[in-house]
């Protein structure tokens, strides 16, 4: 017998997504949020990710394993929906241990996609192909990844637990891949599947103790009235199918895609959280109303430290875009905005909000659904008085009345509470309001 199920017997999990077009600060909230927590989730993406947690002074970058690995005793997963690079997952596992790091509590989902050498090199190969029209993805493998999930010839990470059907799989898409990138692309990056079975069966006998069904550990420990979080990877305007497509990546970064990439159904949710930047940021092409190419620009990219954790390069950075911040509430019922960074806008004599845009004599107040409008759009501003530095600042009632009249203002523009304010990177940066 199982027990029966009613809305209030289980505690519902919380969820923190990106609400830009990611890097706006996430693994620094999910950190904070997993003192508290149980059970920590990714739920999509891949190492494209490249989440930064700042703890006494010393730096963790986690791209696949949840930010939450530092707390001993928070079990965390990779769920069902994140593809995984076995050799890029163990390169973290290793940088773990060896800084002292449990990683006992890990486990991933029999049912993750399996990010092969192939997916990596045409990742690269398309990119050159589409030239300038270049999406300026991370070159990861994640696009060649999900596709192979989606036109179903894909590799489960379960399948290192019956080689034969592994070898199989490999031989299958090698043999695809190869004339795809010999005769199509003309490219002579061609594979081997006998050197991949032999490296990747390597990685999958160490990768084995933590393969297991992580929806069935989601479950019960939401049955069970656990904490259980969600990390997001990416943002909103990245999703596949809301985001500034094609520029975007493969998967769905917005809270809907927690549900079918960690195997739990919508009523197990309350809480949903967006993560947000005092300004915004963009790695990879596509548009960007609010992108500053000015001195104000390369202020907020220095102070901000805004260069890839994944690949180094520089982010593009703009002024906050609150027709963005409503977009994220909007597709992802947030019901609450985490505003990070904004010690970096200290000292900025006048700070802009864009809270509209102009397309010829139209103002826009929705982010539009076609790249082509958007890229017609130009930011309508509001201008507001700036403030010094708050970096030492612990409680929200010492903050100069400055910084509350903007937090305020991008409550009212987004139609979301600011819970919670990042004046730094540390955990001891955060206020809670
Ligand atoms: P994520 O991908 O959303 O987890 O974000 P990243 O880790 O890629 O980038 C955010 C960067 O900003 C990291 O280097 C963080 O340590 C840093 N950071 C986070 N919150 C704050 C903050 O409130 N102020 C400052 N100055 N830095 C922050
Ligand atoms: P986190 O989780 C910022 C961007 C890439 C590129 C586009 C597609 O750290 O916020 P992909 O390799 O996914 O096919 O690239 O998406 N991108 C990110 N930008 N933060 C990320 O993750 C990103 N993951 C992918 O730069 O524009
Ligand atoms: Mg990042």
């Amino acid at each position: 017998m199982i027990e029966v199920m009613e809305r209030g017997d289980f505690m519902p999990a919380k969820v923190v997504i990106g609400a830009q077009w990611g890097d706006e600060g996430k693994a620094k909230i999910i950190d904070i949020l997993s003192e508290e927590a149980n059970v920590v989730v990714r739920s999509q993406g891949g190492n494209n990710a490249g989440h930064t947690v700042s703890v006494n002074g010393e730096v963790y970058k986690f791209h696949l394993v949840p930010s939450g690995i530092l707390y001993p005793g928070t079990i965390c997963v990779v769920g069902n929906g994140v593809v995984v690079d076995p050799k890029g997952i163990l390169e973290e596992i290793d940088m773990l241990v060896s800084r002292g790091i449990s990683v006992s509590n890990l486990k991933i989902d029999l049912r993750a996609h399996v990010v092969m050498p192939y997916h990596k090199a045409l990742d690269g190969i398309k990119e050159k192909y589409r030239g300038k029209k270049d999406i300026g993805t991370t070159k990861k493998g994640i696009g060649p990844c999900y596709m192979d999930k989606a036109e179903r010839s894909g590799i489960r990470i379960g399948d290192f637990l019956y080689p034969e059907i592994f070898k199989e799989k490999v031989r299958e898409n090698v043999k695809i891949k190869n004339a795809i990138i010999s005769k199509v692309y003309e490219s002579d990056e061609v594979f081997n599947a006998e050197e991949i079975i032999k490296e990747y069966m390597e990685y999958g006998e160490r990768l084995k103790p933590f393969l297991t069904d992580t929806t069935a550990i989601i479950y019960e420990a939401i049955k069970e009235g656990k904490e259980v979080l969600f990390e997001g990877a990416q943002g909103t305007l990245l999703d596949i199918d809301l985001g500034t497509y094609p520029y975007v990546t493969s998967s769905h970064p917005i809270t809907g895609g927690v549900c079918v990439g960690a195997g739990i159904g919508p009523t197990m949710i309350d809480e949903c959280i967006g993560v947000m930047k005092g300004y915004v940021t963009r790695v990879g092409k596509g548009p960007f109303p609010t992108e500053l190419f000015d001195e104000d620009g390369d202020r907020i990219r220095e102070v901000g430290k805004e260069y890839g954790t994944t690949t180094g390069r520089p982010r593009r950075c703009g002024w906050f875009d609150a027709v963005i911040g409503r977009f994220a509430v909007r597709t992802s019922g947030l019901t609450a905005i985490a505003l990070n960074k904004i010690d970096v806008l200290s000292n900025i004599p006048v700070i802009k909000i864009c809270t509209a845009y102009k397309k010829g004599n139209e103002i826009i107040k929705e982010f539009p659904a076609h790249l082509e409008d958007l890229k017609q759009c130009e930011p309508v501003y509001e201008e507001l008085e700036g403030w010094g530095d708050i970096s030492h600042i612990r409680r929200y009632e010492d903050f100069p009345e400055a910084v509350k009249k903007y937090i305020k203002r991008i409550e009212e523009l987004c139609g979301a509470k600011v819970t919670m304010v990042g004046v730094g990177p540390s955990r001891e940066q955060n206020i809670n309001i």
